[in-house]
């Protein structure tokens, strides 16, 4: 089942005869498969790692598949090149250059996105090394705009879409990297604000879980530099976030995709997090019961489980589930700290 977007590309094509196309930020579907139909080779960037899980059995010599902030290869040209308007404004910018840097002079640009997601905003956006942006089609609540480059792109300078922050938190200054996109882009988040004012003191093998620009983790390491910590995300621009992060501070840790808990491997001592609270399809109680439930599988026993979420999220009758009890560290107006032990029988 392919998204409007994708439907909306397929159904311009011909704009793809003979290609070397490529794909940036895809969604969730087959479109770069479908796409071989009609194109020689297709080459795909996601940014969000279910979105490259549903396609990753699909690679092929003709079909490449990646995971990333950018491709491995920063020389690789196209014939043309798709980008999905992404739901965060900033990170179009960040797509266009990428964009631009992959094309070959004359080479075509197309850009689709939903009516509602901010789109049209893409006239506005486009770098001048491009010509200015034509409305092609118009389907599925959908806009699918081309524009032709016309001189040389500059390749991509991370710094050019870092934003870096110092942080006063509890444990100590903190740099912050933050790529654009990125949740909490301008400033800590409150609730994240709140799990440092109360941060446990944790032990061993702890796991960050979404771990945004890396946050908590170079906070629990500012305070705690013994910990072996790990740090997950689905989101490409995060976890480059949080390498940066930690590098700014001279902190390591393992920083790796993961859909949910299931890329982590075998049990850890602690988990923390900030976890998301939206997804688009899943309701906010599956999101918050899945998490829950795959925590306790992946806690040794007597592990700390430490969340902060939105006092209103559906968390303590999982916890009281999965836990048997329900224990609130802290909260204020917005935010409650759950901080839980786990005792498998
Ligand atoms: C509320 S933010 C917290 C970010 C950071 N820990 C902080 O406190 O600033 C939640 C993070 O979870 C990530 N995320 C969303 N869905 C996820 C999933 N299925 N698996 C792993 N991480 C996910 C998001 O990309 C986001 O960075």
């Amino acid at each position: 089942m392919l998204t409007n977007p994708s439907q909306l590309i397929l159904k311009n094509s011909d704009l793809f005869t003979n290609q070397n196309v490529l794909v940036l930020n895809c969604e969730g579907d087959l479109l770069p498969k479908q796409l071989l139909e009609i194109a020689s080779c297709v080459t795909a960037l996601s940014l969000d790692f279910h979105h490259h899980l549903v396609m990753s059995q699909h690679s092929s010599p003709n079909l490449a598949l990646h995971f990333g902030h950018q491709l491995p290869n920063a020389d690789q040209t196209f014939d043309s090149v798709i980008i999905y308007y992404p739901k965060a404004k900033a990170l179009a910018g960040y797509l266009l250059n990428l964009a631009g840097q992959h094309l070959k002079v004359d080479g075509e640009l197309i850009v689709v996105g939903e009516n509602k997601g901010g789109v049209k905003s893409i006239v506005k956006q486009i770098p001048d090394y491009f010509d200015t942006p034509f409305k092609r089609d118009n389907a599925r609540h959908c806009l699918l705009f081309t524009s032709q480059l016309t001189q040389k792109a500059p390749n991509i300078r991370l710094n050019d879409w870092v934003n870096s922050y110092q942080l006063d938190t509890p444990q100590g200054e903190l740099t912050i990297c933050n790529l654009v996109g990125v949740f909490s882009e301008k400033r800590l988040d409150e609730g994240t604000k709140l799990l440092l004012s109360h941060l446990p003191r944790l032990s061993g093998r702890v796991l960050d879980f979404g771990c945004g620009a890396g946050v908590i983790a170079a906070a629990l390491l500012k305070a705690q530099p013994e910990l072996e910590i790990e740090c997950v995300d689905i989101n490409a621009m995060a976890l480059k976030s949080c390498e940066l992060t930690l590098e700014a501070n001279n902190f390591t840790a393992k920083v790796y995709p993961s859909d949910g808990l299931s890329q982590t491997q075998g049990r850890f001592d602690g988990i923390i997090s900030n976890p998301p609270f939206h997804d688009g399809l899943k309701s906010t109680t599956d999101i918050a019961k899945t998490f829950v439930k795959e925590s306790v599988q992946k806690l040794k026993n007597g592990g700390g489980w430490h969340i902060v979420a939105n006092r209103h999220l559906p968390y303590s009758d999982t916890i009281a589930e999965f836990f048997g009890q329900v224990n609130v560290l802290a909260e204020n107006n917005k935010y409650k700290i759950y901080s839980n032990k786990i005792k498998h029988n």
